[in-house]
This record gives C-alpha cells, structure tokens and sequence, in this order.
C-alpha cells in the first residue's frame, strides 16, 4: 500500500506506533514462550503444574469471603489502649484459639508521649513443645492520627488477615504436622504498638516488639527438645517473616539480609512458577513480579523486626517498596486495596508455607 500526501501526518504517526506496538507484543510472545519452554527442557521441570499445586493455589469462593469477614473485624481504628482496640485483640486471639494454637498474651505498660498505655503482644504457636520456629508476623495495632479515623488496611490490616487465613486454609497440614512432632513449627506474633503516638523515634514506636524481644531474650528456652546451642527463648526463632504494608497493586518486595536470600528465592521461584501455570491473576504478559531483584543501594527500613535483627534473628522482610500511595493516609482505608494482589500473594505463601514445613 502507498500512503498518499493529503493523509493527515497524525494518522500515519498513530498507525506507525499501533503497528510497531503490535510487532513488539508479539516478539514479547514468541521470546517468552520459546524462552520458557527452553528452560523446561533444560532443568527437566514439568510443563503443566501437578494436582498439588493446584488444590493449594486454588482459592475458592468461601475462602474469598472469609478473607473479607476477617478484614473486616480488623479493619477499625485500633489505636492502642481504647476499647475498639481490645475488640481486635479479643478477635485474634479467639480465632487463634479457635484453631486450637497455643496463645499467649504478652502483656506490659509503658509511658508514651500520650500518657501510659497498656500494650498486648499476642504469640500463638502450633506446637509449643518443638524447639524452633518459623515465625510470620505482622502488627495489629492502627496509627493514631488527631484529624480523622486512620483505618490502616494495608498497614497491617491486611497482612495479619492474610496470616490469619493463611493457618486456616492450611489448617489440616498444619494439624497433621503438629502430631509429626517435628523439630520445627508455626508461630505468629501479632505485634501491639508498631506506630508511634506523635512522631517515629527510638522511644515513640517499636514498643511491642522492643518489649518481646527483650523478654524472650532473657528467658532461658523452656523446650527440653533444643540442642544445647539454643539457650533461650529468641535462640529458637529460626527466622521472622514480618509481613507489613500489604494490599495495594503491583507491591515489589526486596532482599534486605544475606541470611535469608535463600528464602526469598524460594518466594520469588514459587511466584516464577505460578506465573509459568498461569496460576495468578494479571494482565500483563510477563506476570507478575513481586519478589524482584531491588537495585544494591535499597536500605533497610525501621520495622518490628529491629529490635529482634539486633538480637541476631535471622529476618525476612515483606514490606512494599516504594511504600502504597495511600501510606498513612485516609485512603488506606480498604478502599484502594487490590484484591487480586492479595490472592496472588496467598497463594505464593501458602506455597512457600507447606514447602518450608515439608508438607508437600
Ligand atoms: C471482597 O471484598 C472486595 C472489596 O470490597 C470485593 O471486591 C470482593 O468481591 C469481595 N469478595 C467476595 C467473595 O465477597
Ligand atoms: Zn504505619
């Protein structure tokens, strides 16, 4: 076809790009595809996922509502110390106990820049009686803010409602690992007063997680299954997972300790995986990437898991970088949540959960 003079430059520019759009897609398609198919072959890797992995991806219509129900009863100001915070605390621990972990509730008073408040740490753990612990966590507390109600859904609404439905869908594996009487097992510590009342300093934030560390850490380990290198009650921490900032679209998550490479990997190879199987829910051809090499210069960011980094635990850090757009603001407010996102995530957890703990 010849393009005739009097045909409008726009037009031709329009079709030129729409065109070139067109031809790269579709060498985007072929390149992933062959390259995809290529490394298959190469690692002998299967090409179509098996019933496993697709009964713990599956996320079916009951657990979509359940995940929804417990938002929603965490999902209120819960600015510590007030009754709508106890509420919360009252929640967890019932939904814990529900599932028949072992709670305890660590509680401590302290002065803050807004008089003295009473904090409550909750711990539960599948089996108390095996030595060391893999341990998720996240904190229940909500920032308080003196112009309006903060609800705080991804800031940590939403990832204690993901550990919480994580345990639950896992629950019969779970089970069934407890009565293995493995050497490792399950806990989840739901921290109290992440947020700092005024402004973040030393002494105005971290206040749950500053407390537990320093308890567990002077508590001589109280399983008589540990080998004699674990002395106390932190020594049986094998590593803290602290979920944190969760929920909005397209969260890129990065590897802040060597320590813990090797599981981040792990997370980022459950994700490759599931994107390989088509087993998340994206529109973009390349899938998902959520669990990315970050640039060298990315730092670490202030979280609970400082007081416990400085002790020598060994830390995985979940955290959203950069931050949601709606980061302490009025719109974190369940409003801007991406609830593909979330199921994506689950499913990789839930994965990297039952890999970890051998159970599948
Ligand atoms: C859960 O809540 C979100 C946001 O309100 C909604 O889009 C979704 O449909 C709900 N899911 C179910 C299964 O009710
Ligand atoms: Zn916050």
């Amino acid at each position: 076809m010849v393009l005739s003079r009097r045909n409008n430059p726009i037009i031709l520019i329009l079709i030129f790009i729409i065109s070139l759009f067109i031809t790269l897609s579709l060498y985007n398609i072929v390149l992933s595809s062959s390259s995809s198919s290529k490394r298959d072959n190469k690692a002998g890797v299967e090409t179509k996922p098996d019933q496993t992995l697709k009964q713990w991806t599956k996320l079916n219509n009951d657990d979509l509502q359940r995940f929804n129900q417990t938002l929603k009863r965490i999902l209120v100001p819960r600015v510590v110390d007030t009754p709508s915070h106890a509420n919360v605390k009252n929640f967890i621990v019932n939904y814990l106990n529900n599932l028949e972990w072992t709670v305890e509730q660590d509680e401590f008073e302290t002065n803050t820049p807004m008089g003295r408040k009473k904090f409550t740490n909750i711990v539960g753990t599948l089996n108390p009686q095996a030595c060391k612990r893999i341990v998720l966590a996240c904190h229940y507390d909500s920032k308080y803010f003196p112009d309006f109600d903060f609800l705080g859904a991804t800031d940590s609404a939403v990832p204690c409602t993901m550990i919480l439905e994580l345990l639950r869908k896992l629950d019969p594996k779970l089970k069934q690992h407890k009565n293995q009487n493995d050497d490792i097992t399950l806990q989840v510590i739901m921290f109290d007063g992440e947020e700092a009342f005024q402004r973040w300093t030393n002494d105005d934030s971290l206040y749950g997680s500053r407390h537990l560390a320093a308890r567990l850490n002077s508590l001589s380990s109280r399983s008589n299954l540990c080998p004699r290198n674990v002395e106390t009650e932190l020594d049986r921490i094998q590593v803290l997972i602290l979920l944190d900032l969760i929920g909005e679209a397209s969260p890129r998550f990065c590897s802040y300790y060597s320590k813990t490479q090797k599981m981040f990997d792990h997370l980022s190879r459950i994700e490759r995986k599931l994107n390989r199987f088509k087993l998340l829910e994206t529109n973009r051809l390349s899938g998902t990437n959520y669990f990315s090499r970050c640039p060298f210069s990315t730092s670490e960011i202030e979280d609970d898991h400082i007081p416990f980094q400085k002790l020598g635990v060994n830390i995985l850090h979940i955290i959203s970088t950069p931050f949601p757009l709606n980061w302490h603001l009025e719109g974190d407010d369940g409003r801007n949540l991406h609830h593909p996102t979330i199921n994506n995530l689950m499913k990789i957890f839930q994965i990297f959960i039952l890999e970890e703990l051998k159970l599948i």
